[in-house]
């Protein structure tokens, strides 16, 4: 009878990471949304290039990262060597894209991010553009190539994404986390895990450095020799989702430590000088930026939206821990 009930509780998680991968698999942006994404690009490539001949538009956050889920907007980095202000810039940006069929057109000068919206009905999508945050195209590159080294972090952050999504908790505005923060808390995990899953490409040897605004960002990026880095390593998507949810919900040291992806290990606030609250930073959970390393993501988090953080958290381990259909009930609207 025990070999049966073992027999039986091996094919319950086999399914229940069938299940996992199955709703990986339907996140996926299709092909041809890629193909759109690049259309636009283009589009606003000749738009922009007529203004202003030098500029550069790159494409960054989820759209450029791989961890964008189906139908995402897309962010897009207009690289400019001007000296006029940003907002001059934006309106000037507005004023030419809003002649030429775009829909929506908005520029959005007073935002911490000073951006232009905008939407396109060729291809239905629609965009964010900022000037000159380089750092965030530098810090989608690094996403992205620790997204090469092993598969199962695309996994992870898809489902943690979806999670947050349908839970609520990917809210800046209300004080919960960006997608950026899970996907870095994703990437801390996995190089936490035993064996490590991912390495820290931060700690090596320096192949790629570009210095933005006084920021070195240095890492190894020849990631593709460090596709089997994670192959002793032997733990499937349904056990990293109930250990990712196990470690925030009863793991963390919320009071002390501060999750470093820079150096693939928790390093303390006191280190950082984080332990009070300065202005509006109160630093209640701790997610370093690689780059900027006196930004933490998590200082949006205030002392309510850390309890409901907490609770949702607590909420998906038990769910992983005690529910016949965690597949499900994990991803309930709140
Ligand atoms: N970013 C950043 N610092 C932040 C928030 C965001 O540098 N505090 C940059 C990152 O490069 C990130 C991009 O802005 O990839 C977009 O952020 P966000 O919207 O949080 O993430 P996406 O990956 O675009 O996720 P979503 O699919 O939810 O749009
Ligand atoms: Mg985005």
């Amino acid at each position: 009878r025990m070999l049966k009930r073992q027999m039986e509780c091996r094919n319950d998680i086999h399914r229940l990471n069938a299940a996992f991968l199955a709703i990986y698999q339907s996140l996926i942006p299709p092909e041809e949304e890629r193909a759109k994404q690049y259309q636009l690009l283009a589009l606003l490539e000749k738009l922009v290039c007529k203004e202003w001949p030098e500029a550069r538009l790159y494409l960054y956050g989820s759209c450029a990262n791989s961890f964008g889920v189906s139908k995402s907007d897309i962010d897009v980095c207009l690289a400019i060597n001007e000296d006029i202000n940003k907002s001059e810039i934006l309106l000037k940006l507005a004023d030419i894209l809003q002649s030429d069929n775009l829909q929506n057109v908005q520029a959005l000068t007073r935002a911490r991010v000073p951006i232009v919206k905008l939407m396109d009905p060729g291809t239905g999508i629609s965009c964010d553009i900022c000037i000159n945050n380089v750092l965030a195209v530098v810090n989608t590159k690094l996403l992205r190539d620790y997204a090469k080294i092993d598969g199962r972090l695309r996994q992870l952050a898809f489902i943690v994404k979806h999670w947050a999504k349908s839970r609520g908790v990917n809210e800046t505005y209300q004080g919960t986390l960006s997608s950026y923060a899970y996907v870095l808390m994703c990437i801390h995990f996995l190089q936490q895990r035993r064996p490590a899953i991912l390495p820290c490409l931060q700690g090596m040897e320096t192949t790629y450095s570009v210095t933005v605004d006084d920021i070195e960002c240095a890492y190894f990026d020849q990631v593709e020799k460090l596709r089997n880095f994670g192959s002793a390593n032997k733990e499937t998507v349904a056990q990293l989702v109930w250990a990712f949810f196990n470690y925030w919900a009863y793991g963390h040291d919320y009071a002390n430590s501060v999750i470093s992806v820079r150096t693939g290990s928790i390093i303390s606030k006191r280190e950082k000088d984080w332990t009070r609250r300065i202005g509006n930073d109160r630093h209640l959970i701790c997610i370093e930026d690689p780059f900027e390393t006196s930004h933490d993501l998590g200082r949006v988090v205030d002392k309510f939206s850390i309890r409901v953080l907490r609770e949702e958290f607590e909420r998906a381990a038990d769910i992983m821990q005690y529910d016949p259909n965690p597949c499900v009930t994990l991803f309930e609207p709140y």
